[in-house]
């Protein structure tokens, strides 16, 4: 394995200076230090003292942990040059420093005991929960003076909250060679994802090699090569070129091996009915007939005996090379209106008395699971499948939010979460403008995190079929690997916490602290993840003639430029480091940019605005007033509040500050207008924003202080006032959801930090 370019020396040593101070930081003794292991593990408590790892060590094993060592001992030699021997025993020996045990009387799939002591490291479980221990052990390892690797004494007991923890990759739009594969797969398997879904086949390239039909490559694969003779597919989505290719039968099985020996089980995805123009291409007998005209893309199979016939053949040659239980046969955004122009189609609706060409997409399905069940294997694909009646045992893949997925649950039927927008890699992990191409609104870290794969609309008998979640990503937009390393880090550590870590234990702020602390790895490992964002920025509005602010950075060794014009800093700009106090007279407004780089990652961008506004107080009587706002709720389909209709359809009452309201149950939106005011008893500065991941509105007067289209992850904004004594009227709305019912709508803070009781504060 060398998958893993090494950093110099001096940075990694650099990166773990980093780590010590921000364990010092915490103020927590050596003895109670977070140990940074993401997934967070289910039980791990740090003990005195840490163990020494040496040249000298000898990893000892009994048989079934061999391939277990071997990968650890590859692991230290290419990430720190050190050359341990690998022993393997009958039984090893108690008195070994570095013991792999595969043989334990804990089956817990996935389970493993790490016990670390400065005398000797012991990891137990079986299989990959073997592999797993390693791969904890492998993030807590600390190069102290470059020369000697330590890891902190301690005890680990762990195992995976669900079996599907997946990610997928599109080599479609543009393929990804056997060694970037690699690299993906690796990359997984250190955060214990265990689904690699290699998504194989679509529109714009068939990258696997099937004997019977040799065109599927000869052509399909290779986009360049039609390009230059003017023949062509339409590529409309492809925004940074392409790369042809395909994998040889040969191909497939290394990395089949390569994904095996990292306990992680290959997804082959073979999309139909729809996303087959690059099939169609090269055998064009396999298209909807005149399907809608010389504009249209053939993307549609025809629902012929060649077609059922083509891809029985093609998936025999699939299956013998992928020995997991699932095949994935796509089933999404097929355009089954097609099939109304199709003779086959049309005569089949005939035959089979359908109504609909839905039907005709559920018998296409149940066709191929008969197929495949006969051959012992089991059927997973997109939502859609469920249109027109889902074939009897498939599992579905809900990418289409989770609504599919809990229809499918509801049925008795398993499920994989994958749904918009958390789910999707492909969109900017901050606000579009300041990222590189993406898809969608954007996606967050902590949106990824927060995501929560069982729905509470199943029932705990249901919610068992949801098997776990996954991430997905395309390409259309990611043109190389780099790029494609920026997207999935660092969400993939989200991910993993979430599909392992039990729900219960799921804290985002030591999630973060771990994830920075990873940033060292990701070094390591030459990973061009995403830098985290600059900690002190946000957009402000503020009625003061000043405005400060402190930037720090949470990873050591970064470093900033910056405007307040409007303007990107250029290359000539000055740089400094961390921490940065800006500082500036407001009249109007400032604009600030903020470059942030780190050595072996790229720079990103933020930027935010701090708007000078004014704020009047209101001249209402305030002896009446009390405590709470009041509140309008509206019952409603419409997905904006000034869209709908206020005079119908509302409950009122008053809104307390222990949180917000529940919204209805059911498929309706619930807006919420608040009105009331704010009573200020003393001249202060304040600062006032929202725990609600999408912001409400809020106005003082007519004067808006946040602004209800933003997502506080991504377009973090606060109001800083100050107030004189007097009451202030306040009016806004949100909506309501099961998540910021049990939130803060209205956080007031002094600026000196301290949070005032929103309920002498907050009156009607
Ligand atoms: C999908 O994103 N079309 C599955």
């Amino acid at each position: 394995m060398n998958a893993h370019p090494k950093s110099s020396r001096s940075v990694s040593i650099t990166k773990c200076l980093a780590l010590a101070g921000l364990l010092f930081i915490a103020g927590v003794m050596q003895a109670n230090a977070q140990l940074h292991i993401i997934p967070q593990p289910v039980s791990a408590v740090p003990l005195s003292g840490s163990f020494a790892i040496k040249a000298s060590n000898t990893i000892a094993a009994d048989e079934q942990s061999q391939p277990v060592a071997n990968y650890l001992h590859q692991y230290l030699w290419d990430t720190y040059k050190l050359d341990l021997k690998v022993k393997i025993y009958q039984h090893v020996p108690p008195s070994a420093a570095i013991k792999l045990e595969g043989s334990t009387t804990n089956t817990s799939k996935g389970s493993y005991l790490m016990e670390i002591s400065p005398k000797r490291i012991r990891i137990a479980g079986n299989g990959e929960g073997l592999f797993y221990g390693v791969q904890s052990l492998i993030q807590i390892i600390t190069d102290v003076n470059g020369k000697q690797l330590h890891v902190p004494a301690c005890k680990i007991e762990d195992h995976p909250r669900f079996g599907w923890r997946g990610l997928s990759l599109d080599v479609s739009r543009h393929f990804f060679t056997v060694d970037e594969v690699k690299k993906y797969i690796d990359m997984m398997a250190h955060y214990k994802l265990n689904i690699f879904h290699w998504h194989l086949t679509d529109d714009e390239g068939w990258r696997i090699q099937i004997d019977k039909y040799p065109l599927l490559t000869e052509k399909g694969s290779k986009v360049g090569y039609y390009a230059s003779i003017g023949q062509y597919r339409k590529f409309d989505n492809i925004t940074e070129g392409y790369r042809d290719g395909f994998y040889t039968k040969d191909d497939i099985r290394e990395v089949v091996k390569y994904a095996q020996d990292r306990f992680i089980t290959i997804l082959p995805e073979i999309e139909m009915p729809g996303h087959s123009e690059a099939a169609i291409f090269a055998y064009p007998e396999l298209g909807c007939k005149d399907s809608t005209g010389a504009q249209h893309r053939v993307r549609m199979l025809d629902p012929s005996e060649y077609t059922f016939n083509f891809y029985e053949n093609v998936l025999t040659e699939v299956m013998q090379l992928f020995p997991n239980e699932y095949i994935h046969i796509g089933g999404d955004e097929a355009e089954i209106d097609d099939w109304l122009k199709s003779p086959t189609a049309v005569a089949l609706m005939k035959r089979e008395g359908y109504k609909y060409p839905s039907q005709v997409q559920s018998y296409f399905i149940k066709r191929i699971e008969q197929f495949l069940n006969s051959k012992g294997k089991k059927l997973i694909g997109w939502d859609e499948i469920l249109k027109g009646g889902l074939a009897p045992s498939a599992t579905v893949m809900s990418w289409e939010g989770e609504e599919g997925g809990i229809i499918a649950a509801k049925m008795h039927h398993n499920v994989v979460m994958t749904p918009l927008p958390q789910m999707y890699f492909d969109a900017p992990q901050a606000a579009a403008a300041t990222e590189p191409l993406g898809w969608n609104d954007p996606v967050s870290w902590q949106m990824v995190y927060n995501y929560e794969p069982q729905s509470d609309k199943l029932t705990p008998e249901e919610a068992k079929y949801i098997l776990g979640a996954q991430a997905n990503i395309w390409v259309e937009k990611v043109g190389n690997f780099k790029h494609l390393e920026y997207m999935i880090y660092p969400r993939l550590l989200a991910l993993a916490e979430l599909t392992w870590t039990p729900k219960a234990d799921k804290n985002i702020r030591r999630f973060e602290q771990s994830m920075y602390a990873n940033y060292h790895l990701f070094n390591l490992w030459g990973l061009n993840a995403r830098l985290p964002n600059v900690t002190g920025l946000e957009d402000v509005v503020t009625n003061k003639d000043d405005y400060a602010t402190t930037l720090t950075y949470p990873l050591q060794n970064a470093a900033v430029q910056y405007t307040l014009n409007g303007t990107l800093p250029d290359t000539t700009a000055a740089t400094s480091s961390f921490p940065v106090t800006i500082s500036s007279l407001l009249k109007d407004s400032l604009a600030i940019s903020v470059y942030t780089t780190r050595p072996l990652s790229k720079r990103i961008l933020q930027k935010v605005m701090v708007k000078h506004i004014n704020i009047k107080s209101s001249a209402t009587d305030d002896r009446n007033l009390q405590p709470g706002l009041s509140y309008m709720m509206y019952k409603t389909t419409y997905n904006n509040f000034p869209a709908t209709d206020t005079t119908k359809d509302f409950e009122i009452g008053v809104l307390r500050k222990d949180g917000g309201l529940n919204p209805y149950p059911g498929l309706f939106n619930s807006w919420v207008k608040v009105y009331g005011y704010l009573k200020i008893d003393r001249e202060d500065d304040y600062r006032i924003s929202s725990d609600f991941e999408n912001t409400p509105m809020l106005l003082l007067g007519t004067t808006v202080i946040l602004d209800g289209t933003k997502n506080k992850y991504i377009e973090p904004q606060a109001a800083i006032l100050h107030l004189q004594k007097g009451v202030y009227q306040l009016s806004g709305y949100y909506l309501a959801d099961k998540v910021n019912s049990k939130q803060t709508l209205i956080r007031i803070t002094t600026t000196g930090g301290k949070q005032v009781d929103a309920d002498s504060y907050l009156l009607h």
